[in-house]
């Protein structure tokens, strides 16, 4: 997936009345941050993709390093349902959360990447998915992927959800119209992420755009675009008030800082040179254009600062774990840092190689990556010497 504008989109599900210790549906009035009073679920997936890490790291002996690896299988991530196999992905997440909710008592938000457009990734060409718009795919994206996701999620009605709608899609048709491929997807890109937010309404939805890659990246044109969109799922769900984004999400599997120190000099066009400054900055543009300025920050891989050569490296950058999941943002523009993208996930067969080694496709898994997201992290991570997931 390239990394130059994104759109997520926050989606509430309510929260349960079963359990007595659990707050009633806040999310139902408007403006209150979803992410509050939350636990962040930390799903068994990724965990267990990191447990060869935590034994590669004893294997050599560095008890500290695999305590750390530990306290990352407990931090809550995002799950990527990026296909329609994989739609049974949400079943066992929701299974595992209730099963957390149950056990501990606090209330969960699961967090879920939507991801499976048409014509997927149209300028990165690292992560195309299993639809083209030249063939029917947008029915078929609709029925067979985002009707069962919407329904999945509108069941689970004792969790909370966020979710990020395709990431990286929008921000392509805003910044990389030159590209024909993106030029073509343009349409079926709108037409299908307003269906979604049409179909995710349980009560909130948010939406977002991601580090603009471009010196002469337009925050109106985003602003006018997420817009577009958020009308058509509106007039798709015939009532202006019908269809809500809660926000937006930025720095979606990318390296961007939340606050840069010192500031990188390849920024130095852009008022927007980490991401507060960059939400800070859009924020009036969506105000202007009615959408609500919420955003959630991916900090996932942003642990490591000032490593690449330009801004627009977004492949495999050289990193390590960012700031942990949190509502203390110190900014009322952002309701929470997340870890969205699952580092050690590869970015596709590009970037730096590490020891002569190319990384592996998109999504597969680089061991000796994640291992330095480990040792690179900042802040650096806590130990967990407590037993292993
Ligand atoms: C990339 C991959 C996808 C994976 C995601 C998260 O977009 O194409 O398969 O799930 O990253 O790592």
């Amino acid at each position: 997936m390239q990394l130059t504008t994104l759109i997520a989109a926050l989606s509430a599900a309510g929260i349960t009345t079963a359990l007595p210790s659990v707050a009633p549906r806040a999310e139902d009035a408007q403006d209150v941050n979803p992410f509050l009073g939350k636990n962040y679920f930390a799903n068994s997936y990724y965990a267990g993709e990191l447990n060869q890490t935590v034994d590669a790291f004893l294997a050599r002996n560095d008890s500290l390093n695999a305590a750390r690896t530990r306290t990352v299988q407990k931090t809550g991530s995002f799950v990527w349902v990026t296909s329609v196999a994989g739609l049974s992905n949400i079943k066992t997440t929701i299974d595992e959360a209730r099963a957390e909710q149950r056990r501990t008592r606090k209330p969960q938000i699961v967090q879920l990447v939507l991801y499976d457009l048409p014509d997927r990734d149209c300028s990165g060409g690292q992560s195309g998915g299993e639809f083209t718009s030249a063939n029917g795919g947008l029915e078929l994206y609709k029925k067979t992927f985002v009707d069962p996701y919407a329904a999945a999620l509108k069941a689970a009605w004792d969790l909370t959800f966020a979710v990020i709608v395709e990431p990286d899609s929008l921000g392509n048709l805003i910044t990389n119209q030159n590209v024909p491929f993106c030029a073509n997807a343009s349409s079926t890109y709108e037409q299908g992420i307003a269906y979604v937010i049409a179909k995710l309404q349980a009560p909130n939805i948010a939406f977002t755009s991601s580090r603009p890659t471009k010196p002469h990246f337009n925050h109106q044109l985003a602003a006018d675009e997420f817009a577009k969109v958020v009308a058509m799922a509106q007039n798709m769900t015939g009532t202006r008030g019908g269809a809500k984004i809660r926000g937006f999400s930025t720095d979606v599997s990318n390296y961007n800082p939340y606050i840069a120190d010192p500031r990188a000099n390849y920024t130095e066009y852009s008022n927007s040179y980490d991401e507060l400054h960059y939400a800070d900055s859009l924020a009036p543009y969506l105000t202007n254009n009615s959408l609500p300025a919420h955003f959630i920050i991916d900090q996932g891989r942003s642990g490591l600062q000032n490593t690449r050569d330009t801004w627009g490296d977004w492949c495999n950058v050289r990193a390590g774990f960012g700031i942990p999941p949190t509502t203390n943002t110190n900014s009322s523009l952002v309701d929470s840092i997340v870890w969205a993208k699952p580092g050690g996930e590869s970015d596709g067969a590009c970037g730096p190689t590490i020891n002569g080694v190319l990384a592996p496709n998109a999504g597969l898994w680089w061991e000796s990556y994640v291992e330095a997201l480990v040792v690179n992290a900042d802040p650096p991570l806590a130990p967990t010497y407590t037993k292993r997931w």
